[in-house]
């Protein structure tokens, strides 16, 4: 069975004065004041090294943000042709575009609307160099580091198989005439030290081929807006290596960007216990883990849930689908949960509501916005049967 690891997030911050029972459900409500003290914090962070920091849309990319987050942040770095039209469409600033494999009939497209494509391997940069060019796109490649402090092979980019990113010391056989930037991406939600020694790992092979470069960009996986992390330390890394490399320093993450700033809302729907003494209380929630929050499976992790005392009335809730595995965890409650109890995960915003699906028939969560310090809320988007209809035929 696989390991099942802990939120890294999972703050309430100010979550526990709203009222859930005024909302839709299941909803996902994402409090601009937290967003906006998150951007605060990267945008100091810009302020005080001169890097530029890009939102993954990977992560979080609901539109109605996109201005906001472009006040703060540099631009946006996309996966493909879809995140880059909406980064363009919705956000300001650069726009840096990587992808695993590029398809050769999105390439003039991306390029055209990209300040910076990233290729994977020396087979796609030759392929496509001439097209980049053309449309002034800058190019870069990504590089393998052969070094992460990561647990969860699911998520460690830097593995020696890792398909992600040619080993960096592979660069040598690389026309470094044709780059203009380096790019690589080892962390996930970790503090410093894992990106310092990343680095250690690498620097005396990259900073000479660096010198001759625009700009070097260390991914993302930094998990700088956390209450513990070392953010003075990487201030003067950031300095240092901008130092060393005479490049910018561009970082994109996804989730510092909204950490604790979403939650997803919903509603006991039915609470048993399954027939004889030893068996586990169970409560069936309208979130369902696998078509609203797959990380919970694919992780898999145990998310935190709003309020939950220390010990309790032990409960497993799971979701509406007829998945066996539709579980989201085993919980603490003071009683026994009852029908029509709302309940709220918390740390909802990323990788959850870009990867929602309309599994079972299952409906999507609405999506509203909440100002935590005036208590404003407004529901922005709701899903009905023409939805699931329309994806379907
Ligand atoms: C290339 C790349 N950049 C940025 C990110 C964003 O990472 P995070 O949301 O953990 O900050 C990822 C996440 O997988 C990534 O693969």
């Amino acid at each position: 069975m696989d390991k099942i690891f802990q939120t890294m997030g999972g703050n309430p911050r100010n979550f526990n004065k709203l009222d859930l029972y005024k909302l839709p459900s299941p909803c996902f409500v994402i409090d601009q004041r937290a967003l906006i003290e998150n951007l605060k914090v990267l945008h100091h962070l810009k302020s005080k090294t001169n890097v530029k920091v890009l939102v993954a849309l990977k992560a979080f990319s609901t539109p109605y943000f996109g201005p906001l987050i472009s006040e703060y942040l540099d631009g946006c770095c996309s996966s493909g042709l879809y995140e880059t039209k909406l980064a363009k469409k919705y956000f300001k600033g650069e726009i840096s575009t990587f992808s695993p494999a590029f398809k050769k009939n999105d390439l003039k497209e991306i390029v055209n609307l990209s300040d910076h494509i990233i290729f994977n391997s020396s087979n796609q940069l030759n392929d496509f160099y001439d097209i980049a060019i053309k449309f002034n796109a800058e190019i870069g490649l990504r590089i393998n580091p052969l070094y992460s402090e990561i647990n969860n092979e699911k998520y460690n980019a830097a593995s020696i198989n890792s398909r992600l990113g040619i080993h960096f010391n592979d660069l040598d056989n690389i026309d470094i005439n044709k780059l203009n930037g380096i790019h690589f991406h080892t962390l996930c939600e970790q503090n410093f030290t894992p990106l310092k020694n990343t680095w250690n790992n690498i620097k005396n092979d990259i900073v000479p081929i660096c010198k001759k470069l625009n700009w070097l960009n260390l991914g993302g996986g930094h998990h700088i807006t956390r209450s513990d992390y070392e953010i003075d330390k990487l201030e003067t890394f950031l300095k240092m290596i901008a130092d060393e490399t005479s490049c910018q320093i561009y970082i994109e993450p996804g989730e510092a960007v909204v950490l604790d700033s979403g939650i997803l809302v919903g509603e006991i729907l039915d609470s048993f216990k399954a027939s004889n003494e030893l068996s586990s209380n169970i409560a069936i929630t309208d979130i369902s883990a696998v078509s609203h929050i797959p990380d919970v499976i694919e992780a898999p992790y145990r998310p935190a849930l709003l309020n939950e005392p220390d010990t309790g009335y032990k409960v497993i809730l799971g979701g509406p689908s007829c998945l066996a595995g539709d579980i989201i965890g085993e919980y603490n409650f003071n009683s026994p949960p009852k029908v029509g109890d709302r309940i709220a995960i918390l740390d909802q915003a990323h990788y959850t509501m870009v990867k929602t699906s309309f599994f079972n028939g299952v409906n999507l969560p609405s999506i509203a916005i909440w100002d935590s310090a005036t208590d404003d809320l407004e529901v922005i988007k709701s899903f009905t049967f023409k939805d699931f209809e329309n994806k379907l035929s």
